[in-house]
């Protein structure tokens, strides 16, 4: 049965009329228009779904709406809200950028978001950091190597040290 679930997405206050069971990934990409949260496997196996949750990583594919009821979402769409567009990207995806840390795309929007989890607590990751931060993410294009300097790059420029 439908029950009203209030929560915090992106620092603005929602309320979705909604099944318990329902995965959030629906609730942000079919209900609030943010469509940059991707659905890969739905079985907390890809990370392509990562959000923060409490400025946690966690997986919307399988986190219910009756899991998620008062805490605080953080979606890809969040580094835009710190200044990302795209005429000045976050420095995140500027160093992904930078770096061409990607080929298809699909697996980054998550990847991305546990960068930012990572780099919010740890500002000067070793390499052994950041291959830690990202155990829970899939790329099926093998970017893997260029993801990880892309990480170590943005933690550079958000340490003010520039690009290395
Ligand atoms: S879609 Fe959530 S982990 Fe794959
Ligand atoms: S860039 Fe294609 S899955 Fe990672």
């Amino acid at each position: 049965m439908a029950e009203t679930y209030q929560f915090t997405v992106n620092g603005e206050a929602r309320s979705i009329e909604a099944d318990g069971a329902m995965p959030l990934i629906y609730a942000l990409r079919n209900e609030l228009g943010l469509t940059g949260t991707r659905y890969g496997c739905g079985l907390e196996q890809c990370g392509s779904c990562m959000v923060l949750i409490d400025g946690v990583p966690g997986y919307a594919c399988t986190q219910g709406m009756d899991a998620v009821a008062g805490r605080e979402i953080q979606t890809i769409e969040s580094l835009s809200a710190e200044g990302g567009t795209e005429a000045a990207p976050h420095p995140l995806q500027q160093a992904f950028l930078d770096e061409q840390a990607g080929q298809c795309g699909y697996c980054l929007s998550g990847i991305l978001i546990s960068a930012k989890a990572l780099l919010d607590k740890n500002p000067d990751p070793s390499r052994a950091d950041i291959v830690a931060a990202l155990e829970g993410h899939l790329c099926r294009c093998g970017a893997h190597t260029r993801i990880i300097k892309a990480i170590g790059r943005a933690a550079a420029v958000l340490r003010g040290e520039g690009a290395v």
